[in-house]
């Protein structure tokens, strides 16, 4: 097994700086989901105090930054932080002050005159095209008022754009925050003296997005549970009917491959044995358990059936280190939750290590009620995924100092 080094090797983090009276531009992934303009889930925020506070407890004069959704022009209001801003001022008992436009030179005034109490917040910084871009025009902007860059944005760590790539290239000053450290720690604890038996439970609806992560943690995990939709490509591969469930066609002969190279190594790999079956998603009413492995032709799986998670839930509870990444089923569909809940629930109540994935998993986590117990929560969903794959994250290795 290749030897891998701590991905956090040659780079600051934000306790290597003085801060006293310097002008910290804090890049932050606070992309939160909102529903009519309300944000219905805060954890990337909650997950971003603890750095924000640090620089205020620090004397830093702070300047925060983050993008939210995908924005087509500055228009999109329903893309503005302003709720976001909102939420911070509550949580740290300061006041916010959002920069409407994020490429002004507006913190240049605002700045020398800022109190204790005070922070400033650029608004979506995706309002700004030079963003997505990585202008180094729009970089040089921030850089023009900013003594230190802090990253601790983790969720979008894997693109390359000006807040997290262009600015950071130069800005001699550079660090990660405290979030990125802990994510980077506990992946980094995924991929190195795990503690035994380690199980990866992947699911969620490609294995197509998953391959990468699936080859890189095959050496590594002692076994794999495999559920959701992207079990239906497995069984299909191994001769089982699936009838309608989704089946990426194109990745079946890999699947039956990657199968045996598992097998190979002496892993364990967990499928599906049973199913809740429907002939639609929308029929919630019809659906059934089937009674063994075997899906009608005219039907879907849309949960794991009652034996199967009997099955993986036994696998769970011996574990020393468990990482999630994928929900059993349509668990956003209450009739169809059952699955992905029973698995957070066999999870939580495991005595192993635990790691959830971001994205899906994490909302899956949340949604159960197990959330709580669990070790880590990865607020990143594609970055937690890169970076456990081998990819470089492009806003992490732009802070690496390089030793020759
Ligand atoms: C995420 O939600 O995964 C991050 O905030 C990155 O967002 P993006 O996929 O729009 O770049």
């Amino acid at each position: 097994m290749a030897t891998v080094i701590s991905g956090l090797k040659g780079i600051k983090t934000v306790r290597d700086f003085e801060l006293e009276g310097k002008v910290v531009f804090l890049r932050l992934d606070l992309n939160v989901p909102m529903e009519n303009g309300k944000i219905t889930d805060q954890n990337r925020i909650v997950a971003s105090l603890p750095t924000i506070k640090y620089c205020m407890e620090k004397g830093a004069k702070l300047v925060l930054a983050s993008h939210l959704g995908r924005p087509k022009t500055k228009d999109d209001k329903e893309f503005s932080l302003e709720p976001v801003a909102k939420a911070l001022q509550e949580h740290l008992d300061a006041e916010v002050i959002l920069i409407e436009e994020p490429d002004s030179d507006a913190p240049v005034h605002l700045l020398p005159s800022l109190k204790k109490n005070q922070l400033l917040l650029l608004e979506n910084v995706r309002f700004e095209e030079g963003e997505t871009q990585d202008s180094n025009e729009f970089a040089q902007k921030i850089a023009n008022y900013a003594d230190i860059y802090i990253n601790d944005a983790f969720g979008a760590s894997h693109r390359a754009h000006a807040t997290i790539h262009a600015l950071p290239m130069i800005m001699k000053e550079k660090g990660i925050g405290l979030l990125i450290e802990k994510e980077i720690n506990m992946l980094d604890s995924l991929l190195q003296n795990p503690k035994r038996p380690y199980i990866a439970v992947m699911g969620g609806s490609k294995v197509s997005d998953k391959i990468a992560v699936i080859e890189r943690l095959m050496d590594v995990v002692d076994g794999f549970i495999i559920g959701g939709a992207m079990a239906y490509t497995f069984l299909k591969a191994q001769g089982h009917p699936v009838g309608k469930s989704l089946v990426e066609k194109d990745k079946v002969k890999y699947a039956k491959e990657m199968i045996e190279r598992i097998q190979a190594r002496d892993k364990t790999i967990l499928f599906p044995v049973d199913h809740v079956a429907t002939k639609s998603i929308k029929d919630t009413e019809n659906a059934h358990t089937t009674k063994d492995v075997v899906i009608a032709e005219d039907e879907m799986a849309v949960d794991i059936g009652p034996q199967t998670i009997r099955n993986f839930s036994a696998a769970l509870k011996a574990a020393g280190t468990i990482f999630w990444n994928g929900p059993m089923g349509v668990f956003e569909t209450p009739a169809f939750s059952k699955g992905t809940f029973s698995i957070a629930k066999a999870i939580a109540e495991s005595e192993a290590i635990k790691i959830v994935g971001g994205g899906d998993s994490a909302a899956a986590a949340e949604a159960s009620g197990f959330a709580g117990q669990m070790t880590h929560i990865s607020t990143g969903g594609g970055a937690s995924l890169e970076y456990l794959q081998g990819d470089k994250l492009p806003g992490l290795e732009v802070l690496r100092v390089r030793i020759r």
